[in-house]
């Protein structure tokens, strides 16, 4: 295990049972339904990669990125888009991917721009959820997990851009941002 990871929140295993378990649910709801799936980069990359290979159904894919949280481990409540969607989404019905919602500013303010952009439909997949932290109320459609009020990392999810390559989601250890 990575010397900076305090212990192992969610192992391989059990993050492949939960993509299983999401894109399943997904797949019902969405089926007959012609959507397009949107990626928050960076920390989505592998949760989407991994969900959209178990959804046996006809969609598209986009990105954006947006930021608000500079290299610490608090929101800055200030959401920018830092990459826009390629296509439109007029009329569509949209699938956001999230890594970890913590404050909700994050989905607040995309769901509310991609409303703004004409989707008919917005829901959002979550892997990881930390309600405990919330300052805007927002609940996900679809959540793998609800995660304590630790920073976590791995499956995507970085500190000052490190660990993503983790294939585990574990518990970083505070004396690396400390
Ligand atoms: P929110 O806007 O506060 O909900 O934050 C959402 C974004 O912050 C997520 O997309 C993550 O990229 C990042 N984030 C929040 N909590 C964590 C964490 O524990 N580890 C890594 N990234 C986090
Ligand atoms: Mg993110």
């Amino acid at each position: 295990m990575n010397k900076d990871i305090e212990s192992v929140l969610v192992s391989e295993f059990q993050i492949e049972h939960i993509v299983h378990s999401l894109a399943t649910q997904i797949q019902k709801d969405y089926a007959n339904t012609d959507f397009v799936m949107i990626g928050l980069l960076k920390g989505s990359i592998s949760f989407m990669s991994d969900l959209m290979k178990c959804i046996d159904l006809n969609f598209s894919v986009d990105f954006m990125t947006v930021s608000s949280y500079g290299a610490g481990v608090e929101s800055s409540g200030n959401v920018k888009i830092v990459r826009d969607l390629t296509s439109s989404i007029k009329d569509k019905e949209v699938l956001v991917v999230e890594d970890i919602i913590d404050s909700g500013n994050t989905l607040a303010f995309v769901c509310s721009y991609l409303v703004s952009k004409g989707a008919k439909r917005v829901r959002v997949v979550t892997m990881c959820d930390k309600p405990s932290r919330r300052k805007v109320e927002f609940a996900p459609d679809y959540k793998g997990i609800t995660v304590p009020d630790k920073f976590i990392v791995g499956y995507g999810m970085d500190y000052a851009e490190k660990y993503r390559n983790l294939p585990y989601i574990g518990i970083l250890r505070s004396s690396v941002y400390m």
